[in-house]
């Protein structure tokens, strides 16, 4: 099972992509991996995140890809099988939890309350997707958490944003946020893979 303390490591930031157009994937991969973001996920809210998945892998073996919107145990399985790497829910369950393990394949789970983190982490989880991060109560909750439970550590998303994204990486307990601001919406549609390169660059770049 890979190591999602390793994972979370290697980039500040992971893209969360969201495929429209199964030719768009391997080419919006790339630039994001030249760019600088060695972490991709991949959602299965479309009909194409499968095959996306399993075309990036191929074609960028050094990138790191896992798969998003993961829910129930069958997709579990079948990200797996597409050579997902991680796995990212919004929340979790215990048949979630149950079947990735059954699959040896790690899985970073949603949380927003300390008990949802503490029921984790009891199961031997330290590593959790804090969503949706914003609305959940940013950084101060974050904060707040970090004082009683300083073992875990989370990757916050929904609604990082430039403006926001630094204060989040500052945290002790932040190893790296998921968004979607660097995939902008324009330049993927015209297929100018030199912009999403360079705005991938710029978050790559961010410190923590
Ligand atoms: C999502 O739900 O798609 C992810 O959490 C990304 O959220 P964002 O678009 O606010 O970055």
């Amino acid at each position: 099972m890979e190591c999602l303390d390793r994972i979370m490591g290697l980039s500040p930031v992971i893209p969360v992509m969201v495929i429209d157009d199964p030719d768009q994937a391997v080419p919006l991969a790339t630039a994001l991996y030249r760019g600088g973001l060695k972490v991709l996920e991949v959602t299965l809210r479309t009909e194409y995140g499968l095959q996306a998945i399993a075309d990036i892998g191929q074609a960028l073996p050094d990138a790191v890809v896992g798969a998003g919107t993961v829910i129930t145990p069958d997709d579990v399985k079948t990200a797996r099988q597409a050579g997902a790497r991680f796995l990212v829910s919004p929340g979790c369950t215990p048949r979630l939890l149950a079947s990735a393990q059954a699959e040896d394949i790690a899985l970073l789970p949603g949380v927003n309350t300390p008990s949802e983190a503490m029921l984790l982490l009891e199961q031997g989880l330290r590593h959790l997707k804090f969503f949706p991060a914003e609305t959940a109560g940013g950084v101060a909750m974050l904060k707040s958490i970090a004082g009683p439970l300083p073992q875990l550590r989370f990757c916050p998303t929904g609604g990082i944003n430039p403006q926001n994204a630094a204060s989040y990486l500052d945290l002790p307990n932040v190893a790296c946020v998921g968004g979607t601001w660097m995939l902008d919406k324009r330049a993927i549609a015209a297929g100018d893979w030199d912009t999403v390169e360079r705005l991938s660059r710029e978050v790559a770049g961010l410190s923590r």
